[in-house]
C-alpha cells in the first residue's frame, strides 16, 4: 500500500518524506485555503514547490463544477508538473471531465466518493484514483471501511483499473483497516502517520534495553 500525506503544509510534507515512506499528496480548497494560499499564480507555485519536495504524485484539486472549466483549469494544473493528478469532484460535469482528461492522457483523481455507485461511474469514466472519504462517513454513522470492501470487490470482479485512495483518515487504525480492506492508497494527516509508531510497549521495552545498556559500559 502507498502512502500519501494529506496536507498542503510544507513542513509537514517534508517531515513525512524525510521519513522515507511518502509517495505522494494530496490536497484540498481547504487545505489550501488553511495554508493561506490565495490567487492563481500563489496556487500554482505551491503546487509546483510541493512536486519539487516529493517524488511523486501530487493531486492538485480543480475550483470549476463546469465541464469547461473544470478542463480549463485541469489542464492548466496538469502542465504545472508530470507528477500532478487532477482532482475533480464526483458530479455529473465531473465523470465527464475525468471521462475527457482520460482519453487526453491527464490523470486524475475522483473525490468525494461516499457510495460504490459513485465509485463505479468514476471508474467507468477512467480515474486514475478514487477518493472514497472514510472519517466523514464515519462520522455520519455509516462505515466508511465496509465502504472500501465494497469497492474493492466490484473493482476486482469487474476488473476496473482505477486505484483506491483511502481519504478522510483520521487515526493510525483507520489506516490499518483500510490497508486490511484492500486500500491501494492511505492518503493520511502528519499525526496519523506517525500515529503508527506508538506502543506504550515499545517505550517500556525501550525504556528498559536503554537502562541495561547503562550497565554494559566498560
Ligand atoms: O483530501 C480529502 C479528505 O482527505 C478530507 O479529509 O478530514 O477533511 O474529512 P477530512
Amino acid at each position: 500500500m502507498k502512502f500519501f500525506i494529506d496536507t498542503a503544509n510544507l513542513a509537514q510534507i517534508k517531515e513525512a518524506n524525510d521519513l522515507g515512506i511518502l509517495d505522494g499528496v494530496t490536497t484540498n480548497p481547504s487545505l489550501m485555503a488553511k495554508e493561506g494560499i490565495k490567487g492563481e499564480a500563489a496556487i500554482m507555485k505551491h503546487y509546483k514547490d510541493i512536486c519539487e519536495m516529493v517524488d511523486g504524485d501530487v493531486s492538485a484539486e480543480v475550483f470549476s463544477t463546469d465541464f469547461a472549466g473544470i478542463i480549463e483549469e485541469g489542464q492548466k494544473l496538469a502542465a504545472i508538473h508530470p507528477n500532478i493528478v487532477v482532482k475533480v469532484p464526483m458530479i455529473k460535469d465531473g465523470v465527464k471531465a475525468i471521462k475527457w482528461f482520460t482519453e487526453n492522457n491527464i490523470r486524475t483523481n475522483c473525490t468525494l466518493i461516499f457510495s460504490a455507485g459513485q465509485a463505479i461511474l468514476a471508474a467507468k469514466a477512467g480515474a486514475s484514483y478514487l477518493s472514497p472519504f472514510l472519517g466523514r462517513i464515519d462520522d455520519s454513522n455509516w462505515d466508511g471501511i465496509q465502504l472500501i470492501e465494497q469497492i474493492r470487490h466490484i473493482y476486482d470482479v469487474q476488473g476496473f483499473r482505477t486505484e483506491i485512495l483511502a481519504a478522510s483518515i483520521r487515526n493510525a487504525l483507520h489506516i490499518v483497516r483500510a490497508a486490511e480492506a484492500g486500500a491501494d492508497i492511505c492518503t493520511c494527516p502528519l499525526d496519523s502517520i506517525l500515529g503508527l509508531l506508538k506502543h506504550p510497549l515499545t517505550d517500556i521495552g525501550l525504556a528498559k534495553f536503554l537502562e541495561d545498556a547503562k550497565k554494559t559500559e566498560g
